[in-house]
């Protein structure tokens, strides 16, 4: 292996430097705790870093519990986070933040989340929910030109506005998921979180729900941070992935790369369990399993390797170097 290859560097963390764009977010050493009764903590996220550039998607992929939309909630500001940093165009977002701040990320960085049953109010007409962002930020908007923009914004995502006056129950999962789309794309945001925003859909649905999001961030130069597991979608998506494990990323890199050339036992598990299109090398496939118990690789004792400037995997010196022998 090319010792320069395997460079430990504390300052590129899972990050790209590809451009001299600045990032629309930098995450660096988030952590987020949480107590629970007994007085045992919950290490949700321990010590991530990543990097997303505007207009780009960046995929985060794992397992149940991996900690994925942890990341996306402290990332909006949703919960106080317990350590790191996270600035976000260009604002330090991660203290305690002042009117100004929060104005700017609140019209300017927006979420979809992963349940939309329970993230709409129930009480409310979709209208309204919709309009939440104008709402707030442009109080003294005339009631006509609110109608127009939430009816555009319904036309975009596929919805009527004849449904507008509609409650969340009168809707299918699919277009619940539209009305977190439409609520969430209403102020043209910078950055959009999609948390599992199709898993709950059908297959031929998520495939038309994910062209229009490239369809919409083409026309707006928005940022994606779209949170799935289902890894073939995110490939699809996404520019660039990381890979989430017991609150840690475990591999980042350009999504072809990572695909092609998976370096952490976690990832090359996950590869192969995706089926193939092909019957027959879908008849010999062998998914690859991975015990993180049984395998003794303990996450905090890794540190970041570059496999190339854009590639990065967390591991030990000695683990770095049998996997990618
Ligand atoms: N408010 C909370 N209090 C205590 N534990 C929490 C809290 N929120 C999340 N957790 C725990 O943090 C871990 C990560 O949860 P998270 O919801 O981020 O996972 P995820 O990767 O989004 O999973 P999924 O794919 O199932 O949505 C889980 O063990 C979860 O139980
Ligand atoms: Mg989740």
């Amino acid at each position: 292996m090319n010792d320069s290859k395997a460079a430990v560097t504390a300052d590129m963390p899972h990050t790209v430097k590809m451009t001299e764009k600045q990032p629309i977010l930098s995450v660096r050493n988030l952590k987020q705790y949480f107590k629970i009764p007994g007085g045992n903590v919950v290490k949700a996220v321990d010590d991530i870093s990543f990097d997303i550039m505007p207009g780009e998607t960046f995929g985060l992929v794992g397992e149940s519990g991996s900690g994925k939309s942890t990341t996306g909630r402290a990332v909006i500001r949703l919960d106080e986070i317990t350590a790191g940093s996270i600035t976000f165009d260009g604002d330090d977002i991660s203290g305690k933040l002042n009117c100004d701040v929060t104005g700017r990320l609140r019209s300017n960085m927006s979420m979809v989340f992963q349940d939309p049953m329970a993230s709409l109010n129930p009480y409310r007409k979709i209208i309204d929910t919709i309009a939440t962002g104008l709402d707030a930020h442009f109080p003294h908007m005339n009631k006509k030109e609110r109608e127009q923009r939430v009816y555009a914004i319904m036309d975009r995502v596929g919805l009527s506005s004849s449904q507008a006056n509609r409650y969340p129950s009168q809707f299918s999962g699919g277009q619940r998921q539209r009305v977190g789309l439409a609520r969430a794309l209403i102020m043209n945001p910078k950055l959009l979180i999609a948390d599992e925003a199709i898993s709950a859909l059908d297959v031929s649905i998520q495939a038309q729900v994910v062209n229009l999001m490239k369809d919409i961030q083409d026309e707006t130069g928005a940022a994606y941070l779209f949170i799935a597991h289902d890894l073939s979608m995110v490939r699809y998506i996404s520019k660039r992935i990381a890979v989430m494990h017991l609150g840690h990323i475990v591999e980042a890199g350009l999504t072809d790369e990572v695909f092609s050339h998976p370096v952490h036992p976690y990832t090359r598990a996950l590869i192969s369990a995706i089926p193939r299109c092909n019957p027959s090398t879908e008849r010999v496939r062998k998914p690859l399993v991975y015990d993180a118990e049984a395998s003794g690789i303990s996450y905090t004792e890794g540190t970041l390797h570059c496999v190339t400037e854009t590639h990065t995997i967390l591991a030990t010196q000695r683990q770095y170097e049998e996997w990618t022998k």
